[in-house]
């Protein structure tokens, strides 16, 4: 098999309906994961729904519905909504399979068999929205410290997994791999929450119903996280270890909101070491999106449904938008005003305008027909040094996951390409007979960097970057041999470029 990649996205409650911040952590994965396509890695991009626990089932109570028929309905607002935002997953995982659910049991059963799970008797404060035990000193006026919802008291019979045995092991890996959970302040954070010591973990229930049921014990249904984080094994085939699990265990790049970090960076490493499989080697926790400077909830009404983003904007620019707005690892604020800011001046005046003036030159002067560069003097190797530079920079940010930079990066060269225009003025070029061939060289270097600009911009605007590069004459699927500089054959025809994102008026559109 060549390089594999494999990555993840959190798997979404279908108690609600997908907004911007569940959309933002798929379209990262779903950039890493095409950039890695391009580069020639065989990839495994996984995403699903996580369908049990109690807070479904009270949704569903209130909905009227069985808890899966309110997931049949919920998981296909998922899945049509990552369509339309052109996700490219390679697989879509629901807690309710089958194949899921028999991967979850054996793990139960193996963990047991391990004698790392136990039964025993839990008395703690429970936050039902969250899907979290407390203990009393942890509470801030009885209140969730997460949410700050009401928590109630509850005392059951419960399986416990033996976390605390697995404290010092998750130090040391934590300890000597710097890179498994980023950014350095998320793992600082669990540095800490991990060295004030690690108690066992309530990981079954028996006060409500909807859940997979614990192996040997009808009374309990397994804890919705150790259901949920089992899936980014079992869709790989747990417990089946040849085939996918072995090509892409342990997953390369697990993307996660920082709320959830705990789940992902103590609870799951502890789960993978005692049934002796290895630890993903990174676990990447991005920041929250507010909107217009609020927290984006249901009883504020602010929340930002993509569906209607796309429709107003297109897809390519709330794509750019949310990774270009903030770096990936903070947070960050939704505003209209912001996002008509970087179509207008990002997308319809740099990126479009560029294209559109020189697919237009190129038809005024030479019929739309790519000549052959000639001598190339300092100013074009001095633009060619900077399209060669941002392949470089592409690469190293996106393997920090540094999305935003990555774009700024693209976009220096998108800028030189207009200084460049602006400074070698081909139409003063025109003007002169015997400048015919220098011309020619400036307009193919100016078509040239903007093809391997587009080329960059795939795996983050696909539908505009194949826009683009049918323009420029080259069909294809983007692959890492078309980032050369020279690729763009002489005698290749040129279409004139229509207006890839026009201007949106700023007022009386928000
Ligand atoms: N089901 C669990 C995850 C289980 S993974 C084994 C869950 N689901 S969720 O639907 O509530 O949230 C999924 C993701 O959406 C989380 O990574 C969370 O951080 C992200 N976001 C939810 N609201 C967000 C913002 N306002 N901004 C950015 N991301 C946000 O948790």
């Amino acid at each position: 098999m060549s390089r594999t990649f494999y990555i993840t996205t959190p798997i979404y409650y279908v108690n609600d309906v997908p907004h911007i911040g569940h959309a933002y952590t798929t379209l990262a994965a779903d950039v890493l994961a095409r950039y890695k396509r391009m580069k020639g890695y065989e990839v495994f991009f996984l995403t699903g729904t996580d369908e049990h626990g109690q807070k479904v089932e009270k949704a569903a109570n209130t909905a009227g519905e069985t808890p899966l028929e309110l997931a049949d309905r919920v998981v296909k607002r998922f899945q049509a909504l990552w369509e339309k935002l052109n996700i490219n997953y390679s697989d879509f995982i629901r807690t309710t399979q089958e194949r899921h659910k028999k991967g979850v049991s054996h793990l139960f059963t193996d963990l047991m068999a391990k004698g790392d799970i136990y039964l025993g008797e839990y008395e703690d404060w429970y936050c039902t929205p969250c899907e979290t035990f407390w203990t009393e000193t942890q509470l801030i006026d009885f209140k969730c410290p997460d949410c700050n919802r009401p928590t109630e008291k509850l005392k059951e019979e419960s399986f416990f997994f033996r976390m605390s045995k697995y404290q010092e092991a998750l130090l040391a890996h934590i300890e000597a791999n710097p890179e498994f959970i980023q950014p350095k302040s998320r793992r600082n954070e669990i540095l800490s929450f991990v060295r004030e010591g690690l108690r066992d973990l309530s990981i079954s229930r028996t006060t409500f119903q909807w859940g997979i049921q614990a192996p040997g014990n009808d009374n309990h249904v397994v804890y919705v996280w150790f259901d949920a984080l089992a899936n980014y094994i079992t869709a790989l085939g747990y417990p089946e270890t040849a085939g996918k699990l072995k090509d892409f265990w342990p997953a390369d790049a697990q993307l996660i909101g920082k709320d959830i970090l705990r789940f992902h960076a103590v609870y799951w490493p502890t789960f993978l070491m005692s049934a002796g499989l290895p630890l993903p080697k990174r676990i990447f926790a991005h920041g929250w999106w507010t909107v217009e400077g609020q927290k984006m909830s249901k009883s504020l009404q602010n929340v930002v449904e993509p569906n209607m983003l796309i429709d107003k904007y297109g897809v390519d620019a709330i794509r750019y938008f949310l990774l270009r707005e903030v770096p990936f690892g903070l947070d960050g604020d939704f505003s209209h005003s912001a996002l008509i800011h970087r179509i207008n001046s990002d997308l319809a005046n740099d990126l479009g305008n560029l294209l559109n003036r020189s697919t237009a030159m190129i038809q005024k002067y030479f019929g739309g027909i790519v000549q052959a560069p000639l001598e190339m003097t300092g100013i074009d190797q001095g633009f060619k040094a900077k399209t060669e530079a941002a392949v470089n920079q592409v690469e190293s940010c996106l393997e920090e996951l540094a999305f935003s930079k990555a774009l700024q990066s693209i976009w220096e060269v998108i800028s030189a390409g207009n200084k460049y225009v602006d400074e070698t003025a081909p139409w003063a070029l025109a003007k002169d007979p015997a400048q015919k061939e220098r011309l020619g060289t400036v307009i193919y270097c100016v078509l040239e960097s903007q093809r391997i600009v587009y080329h960059l911009l795939s795996p983050f605007m696909p539908d505009t970057a194949k826009k683009g590069l049918d323009y420029l004459g080259w069909s294809g699927a983007p692959s890492e041999d078309q980032l050369q500089w020279g690729l763009l054959r002489p005698g290749t025809k040129i279409i004139k470029a229509e207006a890839l994102f026009p201007r949106i008026e700023e007022k009386g559109d928000i």
